[in-house]
């Protein structure tokens, strides 16, 4: 049978992929109407770059796949759910949590003998999984949010040091491998230059550089930018058939993968050495072609892996030691009034740019007044600060020794910086606040807060987004978001038709995002995400939680007396109500989705309170597994106690349960909890 594109030129063939990649977008992005799935439209721009390759004369500046970073018009990497989650590693930020990580793993053990370990640096990048299947590489992702990632995979194979087949000795049934990709400083350094030349933002540091190269949609962009690989893991690590985490570096490297030398080459079973070599590493880190934050140590027997577990966050059998927060001295240029999106007034230190530790600070927040008094910062000082990981970056104190004698302290203002409205400052709280709802600075932050990524995760709308928006008087409120279009947008000075596109998509998506992330996105004081989600759950819409009565919030779990007023403070402001009817008028066509946030062997809410001691576990870990399962641990049983755990040796807590009627759980009913069983809990007679 013939083709019949053989028939038809390469030119014809490039014209027509053009003209229906284009019309695909805009059926997509203008009409909210596509005819193809994404998968579909993905294929149609692969055969016209490789069209282009094959026939570069055909490549021209107009064709969707010219446009760096988008080729697909905007389209989102698409999500991939694992079976096996990638969790992420607890953090010892001392000495001394290093030591408590090797008494938890020897408790757990059951043991007091010395345990043997392994360390590796930490690699400052991004985590990824790769899938081989038939001993090929199939599907790389993003960590995402352990469960679910981003595709990544046409990125990742334009990494040279990912082998894209193994080694023979490797299996051929699926593996899945996990490792960090990350940017090396030069590569870094070079990009950057790169981009400051071509006018374009540049990174803040090689972590940054390499996930805004790896999530590009266009993977020639990625392939540009030269990132690199270090294999670290297995998500079954039993597949590797060896008996130590040593074992299993020396078996990826024979499978073709870049492995970091150290983990293989010593163990060590002494806590002291461990973190002797954390500050080896921390001196030797500039040295390093590549950034580290710190060291990962493990428990070298895997067959000590299943019998230590993990948390629903970390595994126990390894501990990122991180190192010390980095610090640096600068200079205080002046001391900025920002208000925020409740009006609250918070000081920030403009500073004379600093490098801490590879990052340029420039500002730090001085939190509020009785902080700022506190620390007496003055412009002009000079001042130590430090960051630590991805913090943001904190005054650690004045170097008064070098403070001008005629420096004045800096006078909070009484009124607000922005629309001069006098500010108040309640009696029993820290900070001084804008009361005007209508200040254009809260307008904004509001703006900024509905769309940032706790909230309605509205890609593209940042703080000068936000702040064009407004003084175009495109958007008012948030909620006139939804009356943008395409149009409006390309009129606007920083816009193109491709960024238009992108926020107007964004936009879209939005609309019919949980119901907890349009409360959460509302701005109601003392309401963050975890009260959005409860609200939600119970009140299913926001037009019900607009009509909520103070009794209905204070009857749920976890809603007290201050959130149950601001809900109710909220909703009767007239400036609010308006905004609330316009979003869930028919008009805008918003329709938040519900569904049970915390569902599945959850603890949502339930109050336990923990007494006596726990024999597989501490107290804190017990604590960390309640909440992580969406419980709260309290110290004190009352009648709103759920649960009492009561551990060996238990003492008047136990007592006050069965006097209440409280029912008790011993740490064996605790773990079936856990475990999304039933509670076989024991309820006291009476
Ligand atoms: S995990 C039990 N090793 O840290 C297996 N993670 O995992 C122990 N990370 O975002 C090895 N360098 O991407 C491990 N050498 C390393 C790592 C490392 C960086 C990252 C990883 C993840 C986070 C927590």
């Amino acid at each position: 049978m013939t083709n019949a594109n053989d028939q038809i030129s390469p030119a014809a063939r490039a014209a027509f992929l053009r003209q229906e990649i284009q019309r695909h977008s805009r059926l997509y992005f203008q009409d909210d109407n596509p005819e193809i799935p994404d998968a579909q439209f993905d294929l149609l721009v692969r055969e016209l770059e490789v069209l282009e390759a094959s026939h570069p004369e055909l490549i021209s500046p107009g064709s969707p796949t010219a446009m760096v970073g988008a080729p697909t018009g905007g389209r989102a990497l698409k999500e991939v759910t694992r079976a096996i989650p990638m969790l992420s590693l607890d953090k010892a930020l001392s000495a001394e949590e290093i030591q408590d990580f090797e008494d938890r793993v020897k408790r757990f053990l059951g043991t007091s003998e010395s345990v043997p370990f392994r360390t590796m640096p930490k690699f400052d990048g991004l985590a990824v999984e790769l899938i081989y299947a038939g001993r090929i590489l199939t599907l790389a992702s993003t960590r995402g949010d352990g469960r679910t990632g981003e595709d990544i995979t046409p990125n990742v194979k334009t990494i040279s040091s990912i082998p894209q087949t193994l080694n023979s000795s490797a299996p051929g049934s699926e593996l899945r491998v996990r490792g960090e990709v990350y940017m090396d400083k030069s590569e870094f350094v070079r990009l950057n230059e790169e981009r400051e030349a071509a006018g374009l933002s540049v990174f803040a540091n090689p972590r940054n550089a390499a996930a805004g190269s790896l999530r590009q949609l266009d993977s020639r962009e990625t392939s540009r930018r030269r990132l690199s690989f270090f294999a670290y893991g297995l998500a079954e690590p039993e597949m590797a058939e060896v008996e130590t985490y040593a074992g299993l570096m020396v078996r990826l490297a024979e499978w073709g993968f870049p492995v970091e030398a150290s983990a293989a080459s010593r163990s060590t079973d002494k806590i002291s050495e461990v973190i002797a070599i954390l500050e080896k590493l921390a001196n030797d880190r500039d040295q390093l072609p590549y950034e580290v934050d710190g060291l990962v140590v493990t428990v070298d027997s895997l067959s000590l892996w299943p019998r230590l577990g993990a948390t629903s966050r970390s595994p126990r059998y390894a501990v990122a030691a991180k190192f010390k927060p980095r610090a640096a001295v600068t200079k205080v240029l002046s001391i900025e009034v920002q208000v925020g999106r409740t009006g609250a007034l918070t000081p920030v230190a403009i500073m004379e740019p600093a490098l801490v530790g590879g990052v340029t600070v420039s500002q730090a927040t001085l939190h509020n007044e009785d902080e700022l008094k506190r620390k007496d910062v003055r412009p002009g000082d000079w001042v130590q600060i430090q960051r630590a990981g991805d913090v943001i970056p904190e005054i650690i104190a004045v170097e008064l020794q070098r403070r001008p004698p005629d420096l004045a302290p800096f006078e909070f203002p009484h009124h607000c910086p922005v629309c001069g409205t006098e500010a108040v400052r309640k009696l029993d709280e820290a900070v001084s606040r804008c009361p005007n709802p209508s200040c254009p600075a809260q307008i904004e932050a509001r703006l900024i807060h509905f769309a940032h990524k706790g909230a309605l995760d509205i890609e593209g709308l940042g703080q000068k987004v936000a702040a064009l928006l407004l003084s175009k008087e495109l958007v008012g409120q948030p909620s006139d978001l939804f009356r943008l279009t395409l149009t409006k947008l390309q009129a606007l000075p920083r816009f193109g038709s491709k960024s238009a596109a992108n926020l107007i998509a964004a936009i879209d998506k939005a609309r019919t995002k949980n119901l907890w992330r349009f409360i959460n996105g509302l701005s109601i004081r003392h309401v963050g995400e975890r009260s959005s989600q409860i609200l939600a759950g119970h009140f299913k819409s926001l037009k019900a939680l607009s009509e909520a009565t103070r009794e209905q919030l204070l009857s749920l779990n976890d809603i007290g007396p201050e959130v149950a007023q601001s809900v109710l403070d909220f909703f009767q402001s007239p400036l609010n109500q308006s905004f609330i009817s316009d979003l869930i008028g028919q008009e805008l066509g918003v329709k938040p989705t519900f569904e049970e946030p915390l569902a599945s062997g959850g603890l949502s809410g339930q109050r336990f309170v923990l007494t006596g001691t726990l024999s597989g576990m501490t107290r804190a870990e017990a604590k960390a597994r309640i909440i992580a399962k969406g419980g709260r641990v309290l110290s004190a049983v009352s009648r709103e106690t759920d649960f009492v755990v009561a551990g060996e040796a238990a003492g008047s807590k136990l007592t006050e349960a069965k006097k209440l009627g409280i029912p008790t759980l011993d740490e064996k009913g605790l773990l079936a909890l856990l475990d999304g069983g039933s509670a076989p809990a024991e309820k006291p007679e009476n």
